[in-house]
């Protein structure tokens, strides 16, 4: 049994045709990406699958990661023949005719084949691995069995297999020799092997991709049944292949979007060789960093420099009142199980929260969000640091609920333009006189005026005493389950709010991201905001208002008579929805 399921993972499907019932896929069927774990003899549900997300900030360079020695990638009669198996098109080499050595790898690797992954002909990109969360449009794996090694044998080691990976990119040109040669071989005949006529190489496909510049981490390979098996190298540079080409592999195959999902990273850490650009540190200081607020643009992968932004500086007097925003709905925030940890990322406080329990929908986003986690900014000291400000009003501090959409994943979700939903409360202390400042336009003003906590004190007690144990940068620490998201909001007022499409407020800035900024502010002890900017180690944790360009900032309605009382404040909006012109 076991063995039969090596022979279907590393032939790729061409060998054996398993019985209908444990046939994968990776869509339209049973036995889906979700579902691979499941599968006998699987290891898909395992701690070091493939593929990842390489997030750039978290990358080491590795010295010993040096220069490959490719032997034979140039020999254009080494392709023996082509295949489509139905889950890719694989081409087999020749054998020990081709090798792969050095690059940080263990010894000398022969490789046997190389496969494609894409995504579809209306340009979804379909790479399996991604660079801080993109995709290229197709990835080429070259797969490399120890020397010496059968499959068998390979499959059993934690590095008996090498996969190379490219990513390919789509360029308009249509000058590519090699590649419309290999392209004329598509077909959607399937399990039929065809002879390649053509001479071309392995360098003939790879072009003039730098190879002295990629990415080394433990995975396994990523299809069932998922062998924890492959030391990974994924190059930086794409090749760059004719959109034209790219098009014609799910075109001429007839399947598409072939990529399993990005796997948890887990315990592992990603390498990359020297001369790799990396991202490196970002940080709100101007001065002590790679990447201070301004160079954020500059990122690679960077949306930073969009037209849609956030945060912002809320104007009041301009914000478009829309009867749609109505009251939102919150799952579980009642629940003192729902965080997981909480850490000190080195630019907030985050306390992560359990997979799919904590909800959030209504209040007009048109979507059911599950909520992730949420995290703190504040400023220096002795000065305000809310990210957003109403009427160039700081506040002292802001917290963030940061919801995605759940019915897509992550992935896709941070590539949507409503694909997260952050709500925002400002965070002002109890005993401040500074909320009945004078604001200009204090007919949208709904904070409260009363000096006494809106929030549970004790709450707020508990989540800073947290403060303390993770004053080291990265460090964690397991929530006692002692307070709920709902004890931290207390009684504010959670039916008056502003609305807007904008972006995360860090890197890489994707604008992705239904703004819902609460107009009331929780009150919280003024000794216990301090400790934030203390405890954590960094003061100034925000990020400065961008510019609205085109964007319009709507409102809930009814806010400028709202007394103060919630129970007046609902009723008031509800006879708003119902007697509008009234309200006017
Ligand atoms: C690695 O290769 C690059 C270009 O192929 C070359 O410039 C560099 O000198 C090589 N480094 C070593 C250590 O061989
Ligand atoms: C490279 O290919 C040639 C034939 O094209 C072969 O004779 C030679 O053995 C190969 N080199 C290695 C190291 O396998
Ligand atoms: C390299 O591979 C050899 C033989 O497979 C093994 O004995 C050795 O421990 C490996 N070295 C490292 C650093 O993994
Ligand atoms: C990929 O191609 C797109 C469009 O042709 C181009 O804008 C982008 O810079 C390319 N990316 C890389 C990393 O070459
Ligand atoms: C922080 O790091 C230092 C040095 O690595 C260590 O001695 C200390 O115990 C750590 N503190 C906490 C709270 O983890
Ligand atoms: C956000 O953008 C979407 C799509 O562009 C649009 O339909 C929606 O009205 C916008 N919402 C706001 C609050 O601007
Ligand atoms: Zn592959
Ligand atoms: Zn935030």
């Amino acid at each position: 049994m076991y063995h039969h399921y090596l022979l279907l993972c590393l032939s790729l499907g061409t060998l054996v045709k398993y019985a209908a019932g444990n046939e994968w896929c990776y869509h339209g069927c049973e036995k889906s990406p979700d579902h691979w774990r499941d599968l006998p003899g699987s290891f898909c549900g395992g701690q070091r699958q493939s593929p990842i997300n390489i997030a750039t900030s978290h990358v080491q360079i590795d010295p010993n990661l040096l220069n490959f020695t490719f032997i034979n990638f140039s020999s254009q009669h080494a392709f023996k023949t082509i295949v489509n198996n139905g889950h890719t098109v694989k081409l087999t080499l020749k054998e020990n005719e081709v090798e792969v050595s050095g690059g940080g790898l263990n010894g000398t690797y022969s490789t046997i084949q190389f496969h494609f992954h894409w995504g579809d002909t209306e340009h979804h990109p379909g790479s399996e691995h991604m660079i801080d969360w993109d995709r290229y449009p197709m990835e080429m794996h070259i797969v490399s069995l120890k020397k010496g090694l059968n499959v068998e044998e390979a499959t059993a080691e934690s590095e008996g297999i090498a996969v190379l990976g490219f990513f390919i990119n789509a360029t308009e040109d249509d000058l590519s020799e090699p590649w419309r040669n290999l392209a004329s071989y598509l077909t959607n005949v399937k399990d039929t092997e065809m002879t390649i006529n053509h001479s071309i190489s392995l360098d003939d496909l790879i072009g003039d991709v730098d190879r002295t510049k990629f990415y080394r981490y433990m995975g396994s390979l990523t299809t069932p049944s998922c062998n924890e098996a492959v030391v990974w190298t994924v190059f930086h540079e794409p090749i760059s292949v004719p959109k034209s080409l790219i098009q014609q592999f799910p075109a001429k195959t007839e399947f598409a979007n072939v990529y399993r999902p990005p796997q948890d990273l887990k315990d592992r850490e990603v390498f990359a060789s020297p001369g790799t650009p990396l991202s490196g540190p970002w940080c709100y200081d101007e001065h002590h960093c790679s990447y201070n607020p301004s160079q954020w643009g500059s990122l690679p992968h960077s949306h930073c420099s969009g037209e849609h932004q956030s945060p912002i500086n809320i104007e009041t007097q301009n914000v478009v009142m829309d009867e749609h925003l109505d009251a939102l709905t919150f799952t579980k925030f009642d629940d003192k199980h729902a965080i997981k940890y909480i850490t000190n990322t080195g630019h907030s406080v985050k306390c992560v929260l359990k997979e799919d329990m904590v909800e959030v929908s209504g209040g007009g986003l048109g979507h059911v969000y599950s909520t992730l986690q949420f995290h703190f900014h504040w400023g220096l000291q002795d000065s305000d640091g809310s990210e957003h400000t109403v009427d160039s009003k700081r506040y002292p501090m802001e917290i963030h609920i940061v919801s995605k959409r759940k019915d897509l994943p992550l992935d896709e979700a941070i590539r949507t333009s409503n694909g997260l939903a952050v709500l925002g409360f400002f965070i002002e202390a109890a005993d401040s006189t500074k909320s009945s400042s004078s604001s200009s336009s204090s007919e949208h003003e709904v904070t409260n005026p009363t000096s006494s906590p809106t929030s549970d004190t004790g709450a707020w007690k508990k989540m800073t005493s947290y403060l303390s144990a993770i004053q080291n940068i990265s460090s964690e620490v397991e929530f006692k389950g002692d307070f709920s998201i709902d004890d931290l909001l207390g009684n504010v007022n959670r039916a008056a709010y502003y609305r807007y499409n904008g972006s995360l407020t860090t890197p890489l800035c994707n604008e992705a991201v239904v703004w819902t900024v609460f107009k009331e502010s929780i009150k919280v002890d003024q000794n216990l905001i301090m400790l934030f900017p203390t405890q954590a180690g960094y003061q100034k944790a925000f990020r400065a208002t961008q510019p609205l360009h085109s964007r319009t900032v709507y409102s809930t309605m009814s806010a400028a008579t709202a007394p103060g009382p919630i129970i007046l404040f609902l009723l008031l909006g509800c006879l708003c929805a119902s007697l509008f012109s009234l309200c006017l």
